[in-house]
């Protein structure tokens, strides 16, 4: 319909039994199953990355208009940045599983995000979590300020696109 593909890229990560421990003793929750299920919403984890910032509410807005998915939470940290810097947009979704004799649901969560927000997320999260190296205020301001370049490049590019396809066709593509 759209005549091109909004998704650049897909990647996907079930998180490790470690990862599972550590996030339930960091949040001082007893490391069971049950609890894993209830308190961690992240277990299953995809990463969509976009051309453009456009793209990125048309898959969350095709994602949550699904009648067989039920959101049970969103985040739009590209109009609201973290602290970090950090932009995306976050949708976390209740998904049916067809197992060989039941039915059950799954929350999975999806990081929408551009090419250019994917870029400065993986560097920074390589960057501050660095072993054995300490992570100064100066750098944190440093990633805050190369977020908002990358931000207003990916802004530079939509319009770029806009004027390229022209007010009219843009209108129909998206
Ligand atoms: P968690 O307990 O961390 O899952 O917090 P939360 O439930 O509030 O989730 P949040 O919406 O903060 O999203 C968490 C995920 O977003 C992380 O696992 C990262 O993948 C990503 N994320 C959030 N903030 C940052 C950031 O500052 N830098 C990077 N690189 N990634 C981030
Ligand atoms: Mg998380």
């Amino acid at each position: 319909k759209f005549q091109r593909n909004p998704i650049h890229n897909i990647e996907s990560r079930l998180k490790s039994a470690d990862s599972i421990m550590n996030k339930l003793i960091k949040k001082g929750i007893p490391f069971t199953i049950e609890n894993a299920r209830k308190y961690l919403l992240d277990i299953a984890g995809i990463r969509v990355t976009c051309c453009y910032i456009n793209d990125i509410y048309v898959i969350a807005e095709m994602l949550s208009r699904r009648d067989d998915f039920v959101v049970l939470k969103q985040k739009d940290y590209i109009k609201n940045p973290k602290p970090s810097g950090y932009r995306s947009f976050h949708l976390v979704l209740n998904v049916p599983v067809h197992l060989s004799s039941s039915k059950t649901t799954v929350p999975v969560e999806i990081q929408i995000r551009t090419i250019a927000m994917d870029f400065w997320a993986s560097l920074e999260h390589q960057l501050r979590y660095k072993k054995d190296v300490e992570f100064t205020d100066e750098m944190a301001k440093e990633l805050y300020e190369c977020a908002n370049i990358s931000a207003s490049l990916d802004i530079r590019m939509d319009k770029l696109r806009r004027s390229v396809l022209g007010q009219k066709e843009f209108e129909i593509k998206n």
